[in-house]
């Protein structure tokens, strides 16, 4: 396993379009073991997305189960080839990124959402998210479209806030 170099802004390969995954082999889920390493380096982020290591496959791993937001969740998930197939309602709320280490920002997302995806055997998976954890999908998804919360923001005048630290939690 190996920890992975994370991609920052504004580093142009962040807005390419992650092609799907059509091989589920040993090197895949190889892959997948670091991912995870990366995620968990340093304070642990909620998410990650294979094109913020330079992957550009579409594939994310999230765990939402130690944040502060006491909602329902289905803990760690690795996600490849997912897509929403529902959404619902929608609030306002922050966000911050592994690959926007400076900022947080208030980005709008649909409150619960149901997803399809494939696992690392690519056997299907289906899941009904909400609330933070629909938020986190949200954000992890749009890394496989090279969008950043940053291209969200309704204004950058009013909703991107510079970190004074890093702190633990909230990042994808
Ligand atoms: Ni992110």
């Amino acid at each position: 396993m190996a920890v992975l170099e994370i991609l920052t802004i504004p580093d142009e390969r962040l807005k390419r379009v992650s092609q799907p995954v059509e091989v589920f082999d040993d090197e895949l889920r190889a892959f997948i073991d670091d991912l995870e390493e990366t995620r968990l380096d340093g304070p642990a982020a909620v998410g990650i997305a294979a094109p913020q290591v330079g992957r550009e496959q579409r594939i994310l791993i999230m765990d939402v189960s130690n944040t502060r937001k006491p909602v329902p969740n289905h803990g760690y998930l690795v996600l490849i080839n997912p897509e929403i197939t529902h959404w619902d309602g929608y609030e306002m709320g922050r966000e911050g990124c592994l690959s926007v280490p400076d900022y947080t920002g208030n980005v709008i997302r649909a409150t619960h959402i149901k997803v399809k995806a494939q696992d690392p055997h690519g056997q299907p998976l289906e899941y009904e998210m909400e609330g933070y954890e629909a938020r986190a999908l949200q954000h992890e998804m749009d890394h496989l479209d090279g969008m950043l919360f940053i291209d969200r923001v309704v204004s950058r005048r009013t909703d991107l806030f510079r970190r004074k630290v890093y702190q633990k939690g909230g990042k994808g």
